[in-house]
């Protein structure tokens, strides 16, 4: 094992062992309701989000341990917009994290309500982080901006409505910077408001990580292994979903992946650069899960 991949394993092992506990204490009427948010938020997932905010936070020399519970937060709202993405009306995904989605398990009905309940869940651990300081009064309001009618949401609501038209790279850039962007940025923004940071080098950065996971998601879409990948393939072109390799090509799109991951380790560097936030760039650059 590398460095890096202890460093990320001891992030990992931490969020699971919180997240267990989380869904463990979860005893919501109907049991349905608990049974369909424990089944998503613990069917796998890479936990990059909250692996990069403990990853942040160390960087910008904050304790990781006490922020677990906007790691969480962070975490419910990620797992409610993939339950929410996966629906017929949106992209009509079978299979998440390796597993059917959870319409195919609990129906459409649980499935929306499994996901308003988790984002929902996640607004009140930043409520009640918010009381302990300023600081993470801050955190948690970008939190929720990142995730709402300018955020993420903004960023489906694009995906949605360029889906089978034509569109450039001032679209695309717009769908990359909501849809992907805001969550990938929000962990760095709140780890440098927390450690007292340069919050606005740590948005350039985050949004530029974003769009490096972004162009990897559309790239393996098209190019990946479905088991690695735990999802169906091949939808975005199905879908006619407005892509970098839609709009690019495919020796294009992973040029820009290139480019776009050289430009992270320069916004990194002004940073004032970090081993561990440097080799989550590579492996968001050459993943394949
Ligand atoms: C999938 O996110 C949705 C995108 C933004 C492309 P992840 O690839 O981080 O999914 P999990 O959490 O590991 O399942
Ligand atoms: C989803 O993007 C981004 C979210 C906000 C969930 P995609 O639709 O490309 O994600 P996958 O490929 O289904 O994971
Ligand atoms: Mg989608
Ligand atoms: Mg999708
Ligand atoms: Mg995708």
């Amino acid at each position: 094992m590398t460095d890096f991949q202890r460093q990320y394993r001891k992030y990992y092992d931490h969020f699971e062992r919180a997240l267990k506990n989380f869904c463990a204490g979860m005893n919501h009427l109907p049991p349905v309701l608990t049974e369909s948010m424990r089944y998503s938020l613990l069917s796998g997932g890479k936990r990059m989000r909250p692996v990069l905010f403990f990853g942040a936070l160390t960087h910008f020399g904050a304790d990781f341990v006490p922020e677990t519970g906007l790691a969480i937060a962070l975490e419910c709202i990620h797992t409610y917009s993939l339950i929410h993405d996966d629906l017929p009306a949106m992209d009509n995904d079978d299979f998440r994290r390796g597993n059917p989605s959870n319409h195919k398990v609990f129906g459409e009905a649980n499935a929306i309500l499994a996901g308003d309940a988790l984002l929902s869940e996640a607004m009140g651990l930043m409520l009640r982080e918010s009381g302990r300081s300023e600081k993470h009064l801050k955190a948690a309001q970008y939190l929720a901006d990142a995730a709402g009618a300018d955020g993420m949401i903004a960023g489906q609501s694009a995906d949605l409505l360029y889906s089978g038209k034509t569109g450039g790279a001032e679209e695309l850039d717009f769908i990359y910077a909501h849809k992907t962007g805001k969550l990938i940025a929000a962990p760095v923004v709140m780890a440098a408001l927390l450690g007292g940071g340069d919050a606005a080098g740590a948005e350039r950065f985050g949004q530029a990580l974003g769009a490096l996971f972004q162009i990897t998601d559309d790239i393996l879409d098209e190019k990946g292994e479905s088991v690695k990948m735990g999802k169906t393939l091949g939808k975005d072109a199905a879908e006619d979903k407005l892509t970098c390799v839609k709009v690019y090509g495919m020796e294009r799109a992973e040029l820009l992946a290139d480019q776009t991951a050289a430009n992270c380790l320069a916004l990194l560097n002004a940073l004032g650069g970090d081993g561990f936030l440097a080799s989550i760039v590579e492996l968001v650059r050459n993943r394949d899960n």
